[in-house]
């Protein structure tokens, strides 16, 4: 802000705040002491108007918020370009400044608690009833938005509550992957294959399906060309079984809990020509390894087929 549009707010400030001060006791000390049975000569209606003093506390409280405005005004940045003198801030109060001496005390406050987490396994953590209490608190604060507040996924987000997992289900590579992030890239065949070879894959990895029974009108030729499509173009990321591979991301296409974008024949049809890239946020930078260390044992923890619901 120029000095002069500074100088402008601070003296329109001050000075409403003094001609008001001056008005509050300009208009107390003009009136007659005490509670008097004189009017102030008007009537309405037939209800008459005494005058008297405005009461002391109402008065005082006018003065309060006088007070009140000058003493915030001094601590925080509200006149032009004038800091604020808030204890505890060097060069002024901002929001941010505040918010981030608020993580830096409940980080102080609460990196003893993680620290002793992150000194166990996660397996341990686990079966700690308090840091599933945490976990559960991180995941629908940072997670769920894409998770879902229950962990089952939706519509190209997996399901971190069952047992297909795209990169892996063990506690270090859950850990691995809240950290580092995922970047999945399953690549677009429709130039490749055609409209025809897209239409024969999708329909060989129907067959693959646990008891799928394929669309009207798709012959056993198309399926036969379907395989061999699949066995030249696709195995190297999903395995000659069509099984995955975690490394890759590439996942299980024969069972259809696995499938994040659908396993309809028209889904699986639009996945193959254009390809998919889903991608998990890397959190380390973000989160730090003590939260995603709890966050991973959260995870293990409702994924365990025991803890299936
Ligand atoms: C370069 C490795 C690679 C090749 C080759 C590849 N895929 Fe994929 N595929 C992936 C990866 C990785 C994913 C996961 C994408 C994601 O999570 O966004 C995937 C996802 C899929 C999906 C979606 C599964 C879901 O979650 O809904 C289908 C269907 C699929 N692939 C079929 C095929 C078929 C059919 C072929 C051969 C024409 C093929 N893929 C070739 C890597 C590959
Ligand atoms: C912006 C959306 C988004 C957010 C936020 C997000 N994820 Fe993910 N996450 C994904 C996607 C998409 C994938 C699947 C990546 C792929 O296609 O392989 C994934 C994959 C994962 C996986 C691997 C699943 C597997 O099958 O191997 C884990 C574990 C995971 N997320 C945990 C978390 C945790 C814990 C958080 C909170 C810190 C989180 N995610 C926040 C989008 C998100």
């Amino acid at each position: 802000m120029t000095t002069f549009w500074s100088l402008y707010i601070t003296v329109l400030t001050v000075g409403s705040l003094i001609a008001l001060l001056w008005l509050v006791f300009a208009t107390r000390s003009g009136e007659t002491k005490g509670a008097t049975d004189q009017t102030m000569g008007h009537s309405f209606d037939g209800i008459e108007e005494y005058d008297n003093p405005l009461p002391r506390w109402w008065f005082l409280l006018f003065v309060g918020t006088i007070v009140f405005a000058a003493g915030y005004l001094a601590l925080y940045p509200g006149l032009g370009n004038w800091k604020g003198i808030l204890p505890g801030y060097t060069d002024g109060w901002t929001q941010v400044k505040q918010l981030e001496r608020e993580q830096a005390m409940a980080d102080e406050k609460y990196a003893p608690i993680f620290a002793k987490y992150s000194a166990m396994s996660i397996e341990e953590v686990a079966k700690d009833p308090a840091a599933l209490k945490t976990g559960e608190r991180l995941f629908a604060t940072y997670c769920s938005i894409c998770h879902g507040s229950d962990a089952k996924g939706a519509m190209g987000f997996p399901n971190l509550t069952d047992q297909d997992w795209r990169w892996g289900g063990d506690a270090q590579t859950i850990q691995t992957s809240i950290l580092g992030g995922r970047h999945a890239v399953m690549p677009a065949w429709g130039e490749v294959l055609g409209d025809q070879g897209v239409h024969d894959v999708a329909a060989f990895v129907t067959t693959k399906l646990d008891g799928r029974k394929l669309p009207e009108g798709v012959t056993d030729a198309q399926v036969a060309n379907g395989e061999k499509l699949f066995a030249t173009t696709c195995v190297a990321c999903h395995g000659p079984e069509g099984k995955g591979t975690a490394a890759l991301g590439a996942p299980d296409l024969t069972h259809p809990g696995a499938f994040i974008y659908g396993s309809g024949f028209a889904q699986l049809q639009q996945t193959i020509r254009h390809g998919r890239q889903g991608q998990m946020p890397a959190q380390e930078a973000y989160l730090g390894k003590d939260k995603v260390h709890v966050l991973a044992a959260y995870i293990y923890n409702i994924s365990r087929p025991e803890n299936a619901n």
